[in-house]
């Protein structure tokens, strides 16, 4: 997401990329390669972001708080990192706004509690979560994700997981 963040921004903005992968901020610089945007990628862990604080106007995540060791402390943290008045936005995952079409819905049901990994709720905590370190303006969009057996049979390539993301003021 970083390019798109960068083009927003533009040229006297800064976009800033964190993963504790290697492996993922390789990929993000060699995606990046030849997009003249400011653009920057830190090896770093949510928990304990290396930004002081109210540095950035915004701090977004997709997919990342489902992994997290403490998912509150990494919010805790996207929010001291932002100015206030700023907006945060994170996007994850609730498994059980997935809608498979099997005709066997028991089997159905059984694979949404089976498949993944991670939280797989992490989503229906953020707005109780968003609340709790007393953030404003929060918005929460629920989007579901369909799939049946058809696409599967055709190799149709399936959508990501259902998001639900919420996103809120920093008014601290
Ligand atoms: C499912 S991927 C999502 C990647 C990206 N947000 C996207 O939408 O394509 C989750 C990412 O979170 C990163 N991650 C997991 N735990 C982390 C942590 N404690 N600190 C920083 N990054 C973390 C992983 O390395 C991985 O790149």
């Amino acid at each position: 997401m970083s390019v798109p963040l960068a083009q927003i921004v533009g040229s006297q903005g800064r976009a800033v990329g964190v993963d504790n992968s290697q492996v993922m901020l390789e990929a993000c610089r060699k995606w990046s390669e030849g997009v003249d945007l400011p653009e920057e990628f830190f090896p770093g862990d949510i928990h304990h972001l290396d930004f002081a604080d109210a540095t950035f106007d915004g701090c977004r995540t997709e997919r990342v708080l489902q992994h997290c060791v403490d998912p509150m402390q990494a919010l805790t943290e996207m929010v001291r990192v932002v100015r206030p008045g700023g907006s945060v936005v994170v996007t994850d995952v609730d498994f059980d706004s997935i809608l498979t079409h099997l005709s066997n819905l028991e089997l159905a049901q059984k694979l949404n509690r089976w498949r993944g990994y991670g939280r797989k709720w992490m989503a229906r905590a953020l707005p109780a979560m968003f609340h709790q370190l007393g953030l404003t303006d929060i918005r929460i969009v629920p989007v579901a994700t369909y799939y049946t057996e058809y696409q599967d049979q055709k190799g149709i390539p399936t959508a990501w997981p259902p998001y639900r993301g919420g996103s809120c003021r920093n008014q601290a």
